[in-house]
């Protein structure tokens, strides 16, 4: 549909921007921290660009004070970042550690005071060692209650500070790449446990997200879900299908739960049919059903193209540590779909496809279909960005894939979706999880190379100014 007259942004639209502690902190070893899973698997040979790790990542650590000055001066309304578990807990569990909780006090304090909303994501991949070693991770219940005792201290720690919470950041991607891809922690593929792993992860999410509740939390928390919206390839109704296979088996299965507690029928009688599908116990579902996000979060990056797939077709495809997928080709589930190249699209140098009306699409579905407001948690591009001699970075295929999706999102508005806000991935350049410093996604460009001996300064790049005007102008001209 277009709209004769786009809707404006609302007047407390979040404008904000994204990170990760794992990507941004470094000192790894500093102020009582532990080992997450992310220090070791960094450590095993051949897993990372050139062996890149997020010791000393962007230094946010020690620089927060001044990316936050950034931010203040761009006018971002708020900042979302991750607290890592192994600064709280070093073991996951026992003593708080004081140091610890006295940084992320320090680091939202600085947020308040420059007048940033902090978004706090209590869950972005880096889990404590210790309970990996222990009990197999996400792979035990125990889990359950370890996440809850850490969330519910960052909860009393920061209750009337912070007004937005993340529970898990991208379930289905760190389940998918960590148990069915091997390319993230723990490096196992099997699609049982990883199916294991995810309705654990599940009863985690709605655990915490019930005790938000109940501790009558200021503020809304909902988990981010990478979403992926998928075609068809055409009308043929054998390639509906696939399509539908594909949105109900990669996307519904995660939002179905995080919204209505139940999988997904076609979805769940398929993985029965495969000895795949969870043990769901007695007061499972119960409590599924019970928890109730305030808003979805979404990742959004790009869409995906299904046609069908026969029996022995294509199996899913794999991931380098160039991060390149490959053709898209190469990945599907035999008897259902296959990914193909959309050709009406264009890519990145990373081959993931530039699709904006997809965020459109994406959020009138999740709209009609859960009734949800919608967090945009993450988008951006990842591109390999020029220095010039002066110091600048003439981004301008950034400010056009950003300034596309906001477009987006306005019509979405328009059409009758409720966005809270829309944080773009990332604030600074930071450390991507395979593939080091050589894609980078910020609005302020940090000086690290693969050898990770940058001096880590900051310059703003062109996209940096871009921004700020449209915040400026509350997106009004986009
Ligand atoms: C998803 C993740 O949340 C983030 O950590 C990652 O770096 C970006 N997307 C880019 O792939």
């Amino acid at each position: 549909m277009e709209h004769k007259k786009l809707a404006s942004f609302p007047k407390d639209f979040l404008w904000g921007s994204a990170s990760a502690a794992y990507q941004v902190e470094g000192a790894w070893q500093e102020d009582g921290k532990g080992v997450s899973v992310w220090d070791e698997f960094v450590r095993i040979p051949g897993k990372t660009f050139k062996a890149t790790n997020g010791d000393m990542a962007v230094d946010h650590y020690h620089r927060y004070k001044e990316d936050i000055a950034l931010m203040k001066e761009q006018g971002l309304k708020t900042y979302r970042f991750s607290v890592a578990w192994t600064r709280i807990f070093p073991n996951g569990r026992g003593e708080v550690n004081q140091k610890g909780l006295e940084f992320y006090h320090d680091l939202i304090d600085e947020l308040i005071k420059n007048d940033i909303e902090p978004m706090l994501t209590l869950y972005h991949w880096d889990l404590p060692q210790a309970l990996q070693d222990e009990y197999g991770g996400w792979e035990s219940r125990k889990i359950i209650d370890d996440f809850t005792n850490y969330a519910t201290t960052l909860f009393e720690a920061f209750r009337g500070k912070v007004h937005y919470w993340v529970s898990l950041n991208e379930q289905n991607v760190f389940t998918s790449l960590g148990y069915m891809l091997a390319a993230h922690p723990p490096g196992v593929q099997d699609p049982k446990r990883m199916y294991a792993v995810n309705h654990i992860a599940f009863l985690a999410n709605a655990t915490v997200i019930n005790k938000f509740h109940e501790m009558n939390m200021p503020g809304k928390i909902g988990p981010s879900f990478a979403y992926t919206p998928n075609y068809s390839i055409d009308s043929n109704p054998k390639n509906v299908l696939a399509a539908e296979d594909a949105e109900d088996l990669m996307a519904n299965y995660w939002m179905d739960v995080y919204m209505w507690g139940k999988y997904p029928i076609a979805a769940r009688n398929y993985l029965l049919e495969q000895g795949w599908a969870p043990e769901i116990e007695e007061g499972d579902q119960e409590l599924l059903e019970s928890a109730k996000p305030d808003f979805l979060g979404i990742n959004y990056y790009q869409t995906a193209t299904n046609m069908f797939n026969p029996l022995d077709g294509v199996g899913m495809g794999k991931m380098n540590t160039t991060g390149k997928k490959g053709t898209s080709e190469e990945s599907g589930i035999p008897g259902m779909y296959k990914k193909v190249d959309n050709p009406f699209v264009n890519r990145t140098n990373w081959d993931w496809e530039i699709d904006p009306e997809g965020l459109r699409i994406g959020l009138r579905r999740i709209t009609s279909r859960y009734r949800i407001p919608v967090m945009i948690t993450e988008n951006g591009l990842g591109e390999y960005d020029k220095l010039t001699e002066n110091n600048e970075i003439h981004d301008e295929y950034r400010i056009e894939y950003l300034s596309n999706h906001v477009h987006a999102i306005r019509e979405a508005i328009s059409d009758g979706a409720t966005v809270l806000g829309y944080c773009t991935w990332s604030y600074t350049d930071l450390l991507s999880w395979l593939n080091g410093y050589q894609k980078r996604y910020g609005f302020v460009y940090v000086d690290q190379d693969e050898n990770q001996d940058g001096s880590l300064a900051r310059y703003k790049k062109d996209s940096y100014y871009w921004y700020q005007k449209v915040i400026q102008e509350n997106g009004e001209n986009s």
